[in-house]
């Protein structure tokens, strides 16, 4: 049977979904709070991980250990990287890339972990197809869009900084967790998918924009994985 992760790096990126669901219990690891429960017919734990690489990276690891999950859907916001991409819209991840890792004096790319074999953390495609169908039928007015997510522990909020995310990483849209629970998901062969509404265009604009619009990317996005995990 299912058992979905669902992991938002802030509150108000997980409070709709925990309103929304029946708590059947909660879990203290790590100054975590873990609710294990049903959401929409679903076996869910939904978790604040905090922000970060390291928070996500152990949140991951306390769901597969304790929790067993079967799937990992990171909800939240994120900083749009492409021009098309506006703020409101949804960004739903292929892959997964850090922009803060850097061994390429020894060869490495960038973004590549010395001796792991890989820098893009691939992102469940069914989970990815899924997302895309639901979003057009329960938020049609959202524009969804698949591409790379760059995560780093870092606000983006400087032109030539997300110039470089851009043209050495490729990336839709950036924020500080995703690619994290993508490695964690991957290293415990759990497959993973990165949602997030866009709060922000990563740029000077940034520091005004995010607080103005967070908090309905967040809702929205998680409105959009309350109706996606009853399909999976
Ligand atoms: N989350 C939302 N907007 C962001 C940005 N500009 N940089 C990093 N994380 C974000």
């Amino acid at each position: 049977m299912n058992k979905i992760g669902i992991i938002g790096a802030m509150e108000l990126e997980v409070e709709t979904l925990k309103e929304k669901m029946t708590i059947n219990n909660i879990v203290k690891k790590a100054s975590m709070d873990f609710y294990e429960g049903i959401l929409n017919g679903v076996s869910v734990v939904i978790v604040r991980s905090g922000v970060g690489k390291v928070n996500a990276g152990i949140c991951v690891q306390i769901l597969a250990d304790l929790f067993q999950v079967t799937h990992i859907i990171n909800t939240g916001v994120a900083g749009s990287l492409n021009a098309k991409i506006d703020i409101g819209d949804v960004v739903v991840s292929t892959d997964a890339m850090y922009h803060d890792v850097d061994a390429t004096i020894f060869g490495y790319q960038p973004g590549e972990i010395p001796q792991m074999g890989q820098r893009e953390f691939i992102a469940d495609k069914a989970l990815v197809e899924l997302t895309q169908t639901v979003c057009a039928k329960v938020n049609p007015d959202i524009h969804i869009f698949s591409g790379r997510v760059v995560s780093g522990d870092q606000f983006v909020s400087d032109k030539s900084v997300k110039e470089r995310l851009v043209n050495v990483f490729g990336g839709f849209c950036t924020e500080m967790e995703g690619t994290a629970i993508a490695q964690a998901a991957t290293l415990n062969s759990i497959p993973f998918v990165i949602i997030r509404a866009i709060s922000d265009k990563a740029d000077e604009a940034a520091e005004m924009d995010y607080p103005a619009f967070e908090r309905k990317a967040a809702a929205d996005c998680a409105k959009l994985v309350a109706h996606m995990i009853q399909k999976i």
